[in-house]
């Protein structure tokens, strides 16, 4: 396909203006996950409003990217489930920078996160755990995840040994929670609210946190305050 035969779309969104935009990162990011949330049960034109991808950089800086779905939020940050050992998980491990994205086509928006990945408690992981169903809980286990497979038949007789060390009672405890197995979540130190409009004229509203005397520097990765902390985050418009 050619560049001039890319069909163009034109973003007629909303937007989003400093008067309408909530006075915390935390509540704007409800407000649009609550709304994203309706859209894919109502209809489903926004199918996985919790994809979230998740950016992190191996040993030489290079970037890596993969979507997850977002399995926490809370005023801590956003946050995932994954396996420790996994690509993402030993990345974060060695440089816990992160980035990621939340992207609705269908309603023009998107929220960016940049900060830091921290694990999420154990205590989390397990309530969580117990949520899945037994199916996933068994994939768990029997994905040395990342890791070069020897083909389909190999996983399959590793999720039926795994089923069968692990048989299905219908209980939340049937399967134990893999040491390898936990979360991360993103600790903020930047939110960027994205909303698509005519003319590619988008509005960008980013959230950049500030030190508890305000003004430090937003890289700074120990910069992490809680995203319903009005006073820790300053407001900047970016062009589109
Ligand atoms: C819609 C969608 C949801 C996914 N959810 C998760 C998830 O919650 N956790 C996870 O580890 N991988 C999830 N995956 C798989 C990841 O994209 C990825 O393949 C896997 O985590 C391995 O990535 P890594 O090798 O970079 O660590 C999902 C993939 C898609 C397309």
């Amino acid at each position: 396909m050619t560049s001039t035969s890319v069909e163009r779309v034109d973003y007629t969104g909303e937007g989003l203006s400093e008067d309408e935009l909530a006075p915390t990162p935390w509540q704007q990011i409800r407000r649009w996950v609550d709304e994203a949330d309706a859209r894919g049960r109502n209809g489903a034109d926004v199918p996985e409003p919790r994809a979230l991808s998740v950016a992190t950089v191996d040993a030489s800086g290079a970037p890596n990217v993969r979507t997850v779905l977002m399995r926490f939020l809370d005023e801590r940050g956003p946050g995932f489930v994954t396996s420790l050992d996994s690509t993402k998980g030993l990345e974060l491990a060695a440089n816990p920078h992160i980035a990621a994205a939340l992207t609705w086509p269908a309603m023009f928006r998107a929220i960016r996160f940049r900060g830091t990945g921290e694990q999420v408690d154990r205590d989390e992981v397990a309530t969580y755990w117990a949520s899945r169903p037994w199916g996933s809980r068994i994939s768990a286990w029997a994905s040395s995840q990342s890791q070069p497979a020897t083909g389909r038949a190999q996983l399959e007789a590793d999720f039926d040994r795994y089923a069968a060390q692990f048989p299905d009672h219908g209980n939340d405890d049937d399967v134990p929670v893999p040491q390898f197995w936990g979360g991360f979540r993103i600790r903020c130190s930047e939110v960027e609210f994205w909303g698509g409009r005519r003319n590619r004229l988008h509005d960008r509203l980013v959230f950049t946190a500030v030190g508890a005397g305000g003004g430090a520097a937003a890289q700074d990765i120990d910069i992490r305050p809680g995203l319903d902390e009005a006073a820790a985050w300053v407001l900047v418009r970016r062009q589109p």
